[in-house]
């Protein structure tokens, strides 16, 4: 297992799990354009990339804008190890992020991780740590 820094030389790898996990993947150029202006981590696991996070940095907060594990990996503590690179990577007073309200796994993940429900954005939630 490796943790790495993601640049935009990863969009492709890290647009191709995007897409297979959400039903608005964001396609190489929109993850190229989110590791230009923000900060990205990775973890490799015998090579291939297993897991990503994202976040930009705005004002005093970070905006956490996507956290994923490729599908024959979840449930394995992945979400949580990258979550905390993140964390890591971007230290902060408050983290924001919108998770949609369907998304259990996601959510427990996020409490888990100190965040809290703070309101309310068509089917999301918001949530806040700090
Ligand atoms: C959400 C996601 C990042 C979690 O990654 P993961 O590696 O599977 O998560 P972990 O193994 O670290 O487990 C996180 C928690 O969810 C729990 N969990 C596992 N499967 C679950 C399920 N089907 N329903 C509810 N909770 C579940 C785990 O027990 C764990 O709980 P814990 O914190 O008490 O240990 C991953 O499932 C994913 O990429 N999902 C699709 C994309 C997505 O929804 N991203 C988040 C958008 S905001």
């Amino acid at each position: 297992m490796e943790f790495i820094h993601l640049s935009p030389a990863n969009a492709d790898e890290v647009s191709d799990i995007d897409l297979s996990l959400f039903d608005n993947g964001f396609g190489p150029s929109q993850i190229r354009a989110e590791l230009s202006n923000g900060t990205g981590v990775g973890i490799r696991y015998r090579g291939e990339l297993v897991a990503y996070a994202m976040a930009r940095a705005d004002g005093g907060m970070v905006d956490i804008t996507r956290v994923g594990v490729v599908g024959s990996h979840q449930n394995r503590g992945l979400g949580h190890a990258v979550l905390r690179l993140l964390l890591q990577e971007v230290p902060s007073e408050r983290y924001i992020l919108c998770v949609r309200k369907t998304n259990l796994h996601a959510l427990k993940l996020y409490f888990n991780e100190g965040f809290k429900i703070v309101g309310m954005l068509e089917r999301s939630w918001v949530m806040l740590r700090g």
